[in-house]
């Protein structure tokens, strides 16, 4: 079922975010990544929250403009204190990630990423969430996609506990949450097949710790 967050799980979310540190580095890899293939005028970030994946782009691409992406006020009050030396090189969006078309995005962009927010979606959400991302982004432009997958039977419920030996800070709940999940998340391999299933076969995982991942894709 199609949901958003309430404003009282945004914001208590912020208050106990375990993570960022950690997740800076698979950021900065995605940033180098499209640096080293001739970087990025125009980047969006879906469901951008505080707007961490979007001010590492801005850094890296000091001519780019971004667009930030979220259907949370708390969020957007957020990012834009985060985010207000970038003044008028960001645009605000508010919009459904599961209705990304309905948002008024632009197209032609040259990235699009999302992180920590396609885990709540079924395979068949993920299927639609790619398809409408993949008519965003221009002709060889960039999907990128930092989040939490499901292991499998064999070492899913191992990393989540071992993750939390490094990662201790929340008091309760699954380590990476502090929202309600109500269904295991997506594999790498449902994200695979859901790009496939929008065209896109151009894609590699950049960076993986615990069940934590980071994947390119590219728009042929
Ligand atoms: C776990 S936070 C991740 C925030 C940010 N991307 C990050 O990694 O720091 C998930 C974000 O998804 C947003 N969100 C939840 N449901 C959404 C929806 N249906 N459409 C757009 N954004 C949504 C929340 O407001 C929140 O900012």
């Amino acid at each position: 079922m199609p949901r958003k967050w309430t404003e009282d799980e945004a914001a208590g979310w912020l208050t106990s975010d375990a993570a960022t540190e950690m997740l800076d580095l698979p950021r900065r890899i995605a940033a180098s990544i499209v640096a080293t293939e001739g970087g990025a005028a125009t980047v969006a970030d879906i469901a951008s929250g505080p707007g961490t994946f979007l001010k590492i782009f801005l850094d890296m691409f000091p001519e780019s403009t971004g667009i930030w992406h979220d259907a949370s006020e708390t969020m957007r009050v957020t990012a834009q204190t985060a985010l207000a030396q970038y003044g008028p090189r960001i645009s605000w969006v508010f919009g459904d990630m599961y209705n990304i078309s309905a948002s008024g995005l632009p197209t032609g962009l040259d990235v699009v990423m999302t992180s920590r927010a396609t885990h709540h979606l079924t395979s068949g959400e993920l299927a639609t969430f790619y398809a409408e991302v993949c008519q965003l982004v221009r002709p060889k432009g960039w999907i990128i996609n930092l989040d939490h997958a499901y292991l499998g039977d064999r070492w899913d419920a191992t990393f989540r506990s071992a993750r939390k030996i490094v990662l201790p800070k929340r008091e309760s709940g699954d380590a990476d949450s502090g929202h309600r999940h109500e269904r295991p998340a997506p594999s790498i391999a449902d994200h695979t097949d859901a790009l496939a299933k929008a065209g896109i076969t151009t894609v590699q995982t950049a960076w993986q710790a615990y069940y934590t991942f980071l994947l390119l894709a590219r728009k042929p």
